[in-house]
């Protein structure tokens, strides 16, 4: 006999979830990139999924396995992130869980720069598309409802508080990296919620899989309203 399940919390919508890295290339050997395991983005794909979302997780390098039943589009740079999040709209939900490159490199080098027994070679930038920021912005096809992240590692509220204002999303969900907490790979979190009327929730440290289903139920209970 066919299992049946009763439908979930996010049945018959459309999630896009990044996670992950960006790669930006320097030369074909060396890259800029950013720590992130990717834990929290991938859990939060899981738990969509789990909520019965048609889900389409993007995303950067990462040594973990792909969450069960979601399809992965992997890419490298915020560059390919941006084009591949363009590909996954419309959306009903879009989480925004990467932690992009902000700069890459002005020019990638064809072939490997070498050491030439002079000064090293500098290194110039140029800054990378937000990728938040202009979907939070889009006129025509905006997800319903769109969540940034932001790790800080230092007045983890205001800065937050800033970032939400500034992103257009609808939810900022923060969380303190700073070193000394052990959340840049590992498996617990602690995040605050900011919401663009002011509101702050501050929840328990709890296991990023944990965290991941917490939030998802909360994007559901948001999307049930709209
Ligand atoms: N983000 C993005 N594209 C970028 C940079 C950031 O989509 N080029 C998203 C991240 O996925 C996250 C949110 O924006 O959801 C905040 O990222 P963060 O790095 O904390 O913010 P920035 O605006 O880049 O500010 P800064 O790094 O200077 O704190
Ligand atoms: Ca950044």
């Amino acid at each position: 006999a066919m299992l049946t399940r009763p439908p979930g919390p996010l049945a018959g919508r459309r999630v896009l979830v990044t996670s992950g890295p960006t790669h930006e290339p320097i030369d074909p050997v060396r890259y800029l990139a950013n720590r992130s395991s990717g834990r929290q983005g991938h859990a939060i794909a899981a738990a969509a999924a789990e909520a019965g979302a048609e889900v389409t997780l993007i995303s950067g390098p990462v040594a973990i396995p792909d969450p069960a039943g979601v399809p992965v589009v992997r890419v490298e740079t915020a560059r390919e992130m941006l084009e591949a999040v363009r590909a996954a709209l419309p959306a009903d939900l879009a989480v925004f869980a990467a932690a992009v490159g902000d700069w890459r490199p002005a020019a990638e080098q064809g072939h490997k720069i070498k050491k030439d027994g002079a000064a090293p070679p500098p290194l110039a930038l140029v800054e990378n598309p937000d990728i938040l920021a202009t979907v939070s912005q889009m006129s025509e096809g905006r997800p319903t409802l769109v969540v940034g992240f932001a790790a800080e590692t230092d007045r983890v509220l205001d800065h937050a508080r800033a970032k939400l204002a500034r992103k257009g999303c609808d939810l900022l969900v923060a969380n303190d990296v700073s070193p000394a907490g052990g959340v840049m790979g590992g498996a617990r979190n602690t995040v605050h919620l900011l919401g663009r009327d002011g509101a702050l929730e501050t929840w328990p440290t709890l296991a990023k899989d944990e965290v991941g289903r917490r939030l998802v139920e909360r994007f559901a209970a948001l999307l049930a309203r709209t």
